[in-house]
């Protein structure tokens, strides 16, 4: 792997590698890109809603006991190319969907990929030590036939393999129908200008990210694509290390975090104990108009971390010696607290909302690029600092003491 570039960050000097070798193409097949996220929660009627209300997803098909699906519910909703399905169990006694959410509590399940030759990418993985978690099946409706595979990846999390054995002209999948129901607000609400999955970040326990990243290149054949230094990457009290894996055409973008030694508990360590272990951290929407985006997300009531005022001091001061210059205007930019991230060669904007349920675990981004390819690492300081803020009013703060992590008093 060749090494590229350090870089001056926004904050402080980042050590950030990104890598120009590709690694193995696969013989056949490909993955293409995300397909969609499915999330395993309590009451799926329930997440719908939050997601569309707050996001701008609009309801685009469902299974459940009305369509013939007598064990579990699911309803597809959609944003331009984002579809999330919400998934719960429909009888007593589910023990795969309950014993999860007793675990994990509401959070996403399974990353779907599409893809080309299901067979051979599964039968690789296996040769490859992957857990199968189903061997490939057929599912067919009056819309088309579509091959599926599942595979283990982190924790409890899945990848769903999805390949369309032709055209498929159905809603989304096979044996959904038309929604059952459309919100008559929804369409009174301001869009929410949210377009594709940028990234997903998997946070795994400590010592777990290597193997992890390991996993992606030897069984999904993806490669590095980027990594950042644990040792710049830290506020006063925490640290994390990152690995961003990709498939060949580098379409799809996975970071693999872990946390880093610290004086308190790490928000990567804190989102591990909520989550009951490895989990998706965050899901990145990206967005071609991140200004008209988070106006639009605000007045529809989505809560996002707040950058204090001395981080746009700050970059006020960087941005005078930038190469680049940002093109939105930084009053509106301070205003809505969306954080600015550059190198030499062009800059991305982003935000990141709250956690989307009460256990402090999943978060969403909102992220804008301009030729410019990393993931914020310049505003990881100011991130964590905001978690921590919130981490701090959860009383989940702690010092690092003899006795591990997370069990002493705060400092302050
Ligand atoms: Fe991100």
């Amino acid at each position: 792997m060749k090494f590229l570039s350090f870089l001056i960050s926004s904050v402080e000097t980042i050590r950030m590698t990104s890598y120009t070798d590709k690694g193995e193409k696969p013989e056949r097949g490909k993955f293409v890109k995300f397909h969609h996220l499915t999330f395993w929660v309590g009451n799926a009627k329930q997440a719908t809603v939050f997601y569309c209300d707050k996001f701008g997803f609009e309801p685009l098909a469902y299974k459940g006991l009305e369509t013939g699906s007598r064990e579990v519910v699911s309803h597809a909703v959609k944003q331009d190319k984002i579809i999330f399905v919400f998934a719960s169990a429909l009888n007593p006694g589910n023990e795969e969907m309950g014993e999860h959410l007793v675990k994990h509590g509401d959070g996403v399940k399974d990353i779907a990929f599409q893809v080309e030759d299901c067979d051979f990418l599964v039968k690789k993985a296996k040769e490859r030590g992957a857990v199968i978690v189903r061997e490939p099946w057929v599912e067919q409706d009056s819309g088309g036939k579509v091959k599926y595979a599942i595979v283990k990846t982190y924790g409890d999390t899945t990848h769903t393999f999805v390949e369309y054995m032709g055209p498929y002209k159905g809603l989304f999948l096979p044996g959904y129908h038309e929604p059952l129901f459309r919100d008559p607000l929804l369409p009174k609400l301001p869009p929410g200008h949210l377009n594709f999955i940028d990234h997903i970040v998997g946070n795994q326990p400590d010592d777990k990210m290597v193997p992890v990243s390991d996993w992606y290149q030897k069984c999904l054949m993806f490669h590095r694509f980027w990594s950042i230094d644990d040792k710049q990457i830290h506020t006063e009290f925490s640290s994390l290390r990152s690995i961003v894996v990709t498939n060949y055409e580098e379409t799809i973008k996975m970071p693999i975090n872990e946390p880093a030694p610290g004086r308190k508990k790490s928000q990567i360590q804190e989102y591990i104990d909520y989550n009951g272990g490895p989990g998706v951290q965050h899901i990145a929407l990206n967005t071609s108009d991140i200004i008209q985006a988070i106006v639009n997300l605000r007045a529809r009531g989505l809560e996002f971390l707040c950058a204090p005022d001395s981080y746009y001091d700050t970059l006020r001061q960087k941005l005078k010696t930038a190469k680049i210059k940002v093109k939105e205007d930084l009053k509106i930019l301070q205003e809505l607290k969306i954080l600015v991230d550059f190198d030499d060669k062009g800059y991305l904007l982003q935000i990141f909302t709250k956690p989307v349920q009460d256990r402090p675990t999943l978060f969403l981004e909102v992220i804008q690029r301009h030729n410019h390819f990393g993931f914020g690492a310049g505003n990881f300081k100011s991130l964590f600092e905001a978690i921590e803020k919130d981490q701090d009013a959860r009383g989940n703060l702690t010092a690092i003491t003899a006795d591990g992590p997370g069990n002493a008093k705060p400092f302050y």
